[in-house]
């Protein structure tokens, strides 16, 4: 059966590596036959959580009033979730954080999200570098039960557009048509 997949970019190069990524992941999963909502969580306006816990009474209903409230509808009833980010100062970007700490809502009303998917993209030479990021995204995906069906990590890429011809691209490809 197909699957609802929410891509969520975090770089603000709208054209950059791991944008890349994205759109060889999407272009998978969409020849597998799956429906995927692209957010650009890396140039939209999302602040961090006020911890107000007005979600917690109020149905998960986020009080702030920007970006993530368009991202809302199509995060609630999500089947897969991935991310497609660079690594900024050996960890996860603050837009990304942002983007990850206001889902703190679904514990007001779950979200329905079962799986999850990092595609990460990053200068260094030493791969172990990352090893920080991958470890936050892993636990942020047990503490929300998804189960973590890939993680595409490419090392090496800086400059915009570095990453063309790498092989993680077709890995990011295989990861989204292997999901149906
Ligand atoms: C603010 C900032 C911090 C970065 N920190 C790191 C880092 O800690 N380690 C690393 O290997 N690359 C780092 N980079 C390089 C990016 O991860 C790399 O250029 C990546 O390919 C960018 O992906 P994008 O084109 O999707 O934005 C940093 C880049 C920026 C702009």
């Amino acid at each position: 059966m197909s699957k609802k997949i929410a891509v969520v970019h975090c770089s603000p190069r709208a054209d950059g590596n791991s944008s890349m990524l994205a759109d060889e992941f999407i272009r998978g999963a969409e020849e597998a036959g799956n429906r995927v909502v692209r957010m650009d969580a890396g140039r939209a306006d999302i602040h961090g959580c006020k911890a107000c816990e007005h979600c917690l009474s109020h149905e998960g209903s986020c009080v702030q009033q920007d970006d993530m409230q368009a991202f809302y509808p199509d995060l609630r009833d999500a089947d897969i979730l991935v991310f497609a980010t660079p690594m900024y100062f050996y960890n996860l970007p603050a837009q990304m954080r942002a983007f990850e700490d206001r889902t703190f809502c679904q514990a007001g009303k779950p979200f329905a999200i079962k799986q999850t998917a990092l595609l990460l993209c990053f200068e260094d030479k030493d791969a172990s570098t990352a090893d920080a990021a991958i470890g936050t995204f892993r636990q942020c995906a047990s503490y929300c039960k998804r189960e973590v069906i890939g993680e595409v990590i490419v090392n090496g890429v800086y400059e915009r557009g570095a990453i063309a011809g790498n092989p993680g691209l077709e890995r990011a490809y295989r990861l989204g048509l292997g999901i149906a």
